[in-house]
């Protein structure tokens, strides 16, 4: 079996070593922030995804997983090397920062002296690529050493399911040999009918930034819907459960509210917009500035109905917010809608309380001025008004009476379309939504 390397260990490259060593192939982990190495080699993921601790556990028990700081180790190690570092965007521009991605190529290739596989997973700008096989074969000692680039589509919440069982495949090659290596590797997917979609470096660069750029797009065009609706009385729930009768649109990410964020949809449609430039084409994609206005438009409207209800001000008053994940079953904040919404209330001057059941050390770190609960009940202790921002289950569980018992006023502006109106309205609460009457 060939053995594994992977090279960066955040949420991807952490995901996808576990999963490759609970596959049954022999996985090594590299990164350069050391704290990180020693937690995860302990068994202690530094996030929260469902299900990953015990897959990660249960392989450094039975020695299949292990992690190292130390390239040599890995260039020895491993037959095939996947690079899953980050690329975040640029501080104060659109495009994509691949300094990780060269710095981890220039790292491993000058101490690859026999034949292996280097493959690119992270999310990159179109033509990265090209630019890394030529960096490889500059510098690596043997002529055997090949890319491949195979980009990932992981949810967060869902990162194991997605890994072990992905909705698709897709390997960028310039050979069979690499093909083959790939197909070995994905072997068990490929039985279990995981489609596979063989293409070349760029093509299967953009299909990921693709994918997400019409994600994007899916959900800011229900929530400019759902601007319409506002105008017009229309429920954009009602909406959105009619459109997705037609098979042709789906109803998957049709979800109107307050719009999409996380590590990934905002800042890859910004990279790839950035990119397009580049590449003179910006024309083809200028409809994903409209996309990403879009979405921040929605959380201004959301600041807008709260102090509407507040009569016009948010001064001396107390706001809870229930969420700061960027969405459900998740601890992550980056580029988080409800995060956002809480820190401009708080600078109009709101007193701002925030609960969410996994991210408030995050969210604490993110923005310190913020108030923070233990629980939705000891956030709305004397509340004035009460957000809802991201829907977990236990949010949509509330019990509107026993919710009611602990505010000042019962106001609640739900931000994701997650509650009954009719359930609230029966309890005396004033019920306000994104896109609904
Ligand atoms: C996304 C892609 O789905 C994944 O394939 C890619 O690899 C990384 O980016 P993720 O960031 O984990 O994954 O989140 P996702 O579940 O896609 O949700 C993105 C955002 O869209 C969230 O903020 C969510 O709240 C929002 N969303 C989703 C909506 O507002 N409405 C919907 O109907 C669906």
């Amino acid at each position: 079996m060939k053995r594994l390397t992977v090279i960066g260990t955040g949420y991807l490259g952490a995901t996808h070593a576990a999963c490759m060593a609970e596959l049954g192939f022999e996985v090594l982990g590299i990164d350069v922030l050391p704290d990180r190495i020693e937690r995860l080699a302990a068994g202690d993921l530094p996030f929260y995804e469902p299900g990953l601790p015990e897959v990660l556990r249960r392989n450094l028990e039975n020695g299949r997983l292990r992690f190292t700081t130390s390239y040599e180790e890995i260039a020895e190690f491993g037959d095939v090397h996947f690079v899953c570092v980050g690329t975040p965007q640029k501080p104060g521009e659109y495009a994509a920062d691949v300094s990780y991605v060269d710095a981890s190529i220039t790292a491993l290739a000058p101490l690859l002296t026999r034949e292996c596989l280097v493959v690119g997973k992270s999310t990159v700008p179109v033509g990265t690529a090209t630019r890394v096989a030529e960096l490889l074969t500059r510098l690596a000692p043997s002529p055997e050493v090949e890319l491949a680039w195979n980009p990932e589509f992981l949810r967060e919440g869902y990162a194991v399911q997605d890994t072990l069982r992905p909705d698709r495949l897709v390997i960028g090659v310039r050979s069979e040999r690499a093909e083959n290596v790939l197909r070995e590797v994905y072997a068990r997917q490929l039985a279990d009918g995981v489609p596979l979609v063989v293409t070349d470096f760029a093509t299967s660069e953009l299909v990921k930034v693709s994918a997400n750029a019409f994600l994007a797009t899916k959900i800011s065009f229900i929530n400019a819907m759902a601007e319409v609706c506002e105008a017009t009385g229309a429920d954009v729930t009602k909406l959105s459960q009619a459109l997705a009768h037609d098979d042709r649109i789906g109803g998957r990410f049709l979800g109107p509210g307050l719009g999409f964020g996380g590590g990934c949809l905002p800042k890859d449609i910004r990279a790839f917009m950035a990119r397009a430039g580049e590449l003179g084409v910006d024309q083809a994609l200028s409809f994903l500035r409209e996309v990403d206005a879009i979405n921040i438009r929605r959380r201004i409207r959301m600041v807008d109905l709260a102090r509407v209800l507040l009569g016009g001000s948010f001064r001396g008053r107390k706001v809870c917010v229930l969420g700061a994940a960027f969405k459900p079953n998740s601890d992550d904040v980056r580029d988080s809608p409800a995060l956002d919404v809480a820190a401009e209330i708080r600078l109009q001057g709101g007193d701002v309380t925030v609960y969410d059941p996994q991210a408030l050390d995050n969210a604490r770190k993110a923005q310190p001025s913020l108030g923070f609960g233990n629980s939705a009940l000891e956030a709305a202790a004397g509340a004035d008004v009460v957000l809802l921002l991201t829907e977990w289950r236990e949010f949509r569980d509330l019990d509107p009476e026993v919710l009611g018992a602990q505010v000042h006023m019962r106001n609640i502006v739900d931000g994701r379309n997650a509650l009954h109106p009719e359930q609230w309205r029966a309890a005396g609460w004033t019920y306000r939504a994104l896109g609904r009457p």
